[in-house]
């Protein structure tokens, strides 16, 4: 008995050492129900696709410091190569991207199928890519050019329908004080990071919410250094109070969930499942612009991955890094048409679809080659993805087949199969049992890259 209400006691002791901690798990994240939520998921869930640009002073270097490259992602080169603050500022003295077309760049996104953009307001570097008051470093003040683009780029938004969305940076900052990975590299690089969170990172998170209309309507945080619940909860509150059907991801730091799963540069085998998730990408190694990075993913990369994520119930969010000049790379253009070609004949099998419901792994099975236990090999790549909309099922057929594609069997009486190719949607022969589907197809794939057969169900 002595001993039970020792312990007693010292649970309640524990007890009243913990309440700060616990109040902070009760403050994370929204208290809404799965009806607010979804409402204020809709328009993202709808989308699918979406531009991601890195764009700022990196672009100057490009990838080099005093005629050396400096290996490593574009917009890390001021790290990477541990160039002293008054050096790298100077590069802004060369950031005059006269040749920026909002209008161009939305419509290229447009074009492409996609429904938002997300771009760097400000990216580690610390420079502002908007008109800030609370900084000298930043575009308007720091440049030649002394637009704002973000302003630019929400007119032409609206223009096209587009949603806007902003990156910001809010724990590394390498100029105005923030976190710096790996350890600060010049002396001028004063670090208090409350002061920063105060004097820079909450009043520039204030005017990116307050001075660009509806947008953003994602607010896309990364690498939370040093961050902890009280300076999380700052931005946190800052957020809510301007902007409160905004849409997170879940890179704050400090405890915060977030709304969405950010896998970078890869596509998770399973998914997130029951999770809004977000495949962020580059087409080529790097996110801001590097002269001499041309390792671009092809079309039927892109086009596939964009298929992969949808059948696992997530959306694409791909990279541009455009030039110091204001101009989006021209590969990067030519692989974005070629998305939005395929996307104009097939997109409905993306926008607002769900995922597979033959399970995560269906149709990446090969049909010839076997593994060592003598079943079929799995290849991430291989043969065939799946979306579904109420009523709908839609196949996106990588490899071909001969004569039949045989799929596994679905619930419900298959009224008619069709490729979305097909402007008639000329009826295909199907035959449907309990063990599955054997679908009749032409002998040519109407698209080399990914065909996409709608089947239709009561
Ligand atoms: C990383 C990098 C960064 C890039 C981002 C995109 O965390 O720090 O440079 O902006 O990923 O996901």
């Amino acid at each position: 008995m002595a001993k039970k209400s020792l312990l007693l006691a010292l649970g309640l002791a524990l007890a009243a050492l913990i309440p700060a901690a616990s109040a902070q798990t009760n403050q994370t994240d929204k208290v809404e129900t799965k009806e607010q939520r979804d409402a204020r998921m809709g328009w993202w869930r709808e989308a699918k696709f979406g531009m991601f640009i890195h764009w700022g002073v990196y672009s100057v270097p490009a990838g080099y410091y005093h005629d050396k490259p400096v290996a490593g992602i574009g917009e890390w080169i001021m790290n990477r190569g541990k160039i002293p603050m008054s050096d790298y500022q100077a590069f802004a003295k060369d950031f005059n991207p006269v040749k920026f077309d909002a209008d161009a760049w939305v419509k290229a996104a447009h074009d492409a199928g996609m429904k938002y953009m997300v771009i760097t307001s400000k990216h580690h570097d610390g420079f502002a890519m908007f008109d800030t008051k609370v900084s000298p470093w930043g575009i308007t003040h720091a440049t030649p050019f002394g637009r704002d683009p973000l302003q630019e780029l929400a007119t032409a938004c609206r223009k096209y329908g587009m949603k806007l969305g902003f990156y910001y940076s809010q724990a590394q900052d390498w100029n105005n004080g923030g976190a710096a990975s790996g350890g600060k590299w010049d002396p001028a690089q004063q670090h208090d990071m409350d002061d920063y969170i105060d004097k820079i990172a909450v009043p520039q998170v204030r005017e990116i919410l307050s001075n660009y209309g509806e947008f953003p309507v994602v607010l896309w945080w990364d690498t939370p250094h040093d961050m902890n619940y009280d300076r999380a909860a700052k931005l946190y509150k800052t957020v809510q109070e301007l902007k409160p059907g905004i849409i997170m991801n879940n890179r704050l730091g400090g405890g915060f969930k977030g709304d969405t799963e950010t896998p970078e540069q890869f596509i998770p085998p399973q998914g997130y499942p029951g999770e809004d998730w977000e495949t962020c990408m580059t087409m080529n190694n790097t996110w801001g612009f590097k002269r001499d990075d041309n390792n671009w993913k092809s079309s039927e990369t892109l086009i596939r991955n964009l298929c992969d994520i949808a059948s696992k119930g997530g959306n694409y969010l791909l990279n541009v890094g455009p030039t110091s000049e204001g101009l989006m790379p021209q590969a990067s253009l030519d692989r974005l048409a070629d998305v939005g070609k395929w996307m104009a004949v097939n997109g409905e099998s993306v926008y607002g679809s769900g995922p597979t419901p033959f399970g995560a792994e269906a149709g990446q099975f090969s049909a010839t080659e076997k593994d060592k236990k003598g079943k079929p090999k799995f290849i991430p790549a291989w043969q065939w993805r799946c979306t579904t909309k109420a009523g709908k099922i839609y196949l996106h057929i990588f490899e071909w087949p001969t004569n039949q594609f045989e799929m596994p069997a679905v619930k419900g009486k298959i009224a008619k199969a069709y490729l979305l190719a097909d402007p008639k949607h000329k009826k295909l022969k199907f035959k449907q049992t309990e063990q599955g589907v054997s679908i009749k197809l032409p002998k040519q794939a109407p698209d080399a890259i990914a065909s996409v057969v709608c089947l239709e169900y009561q």
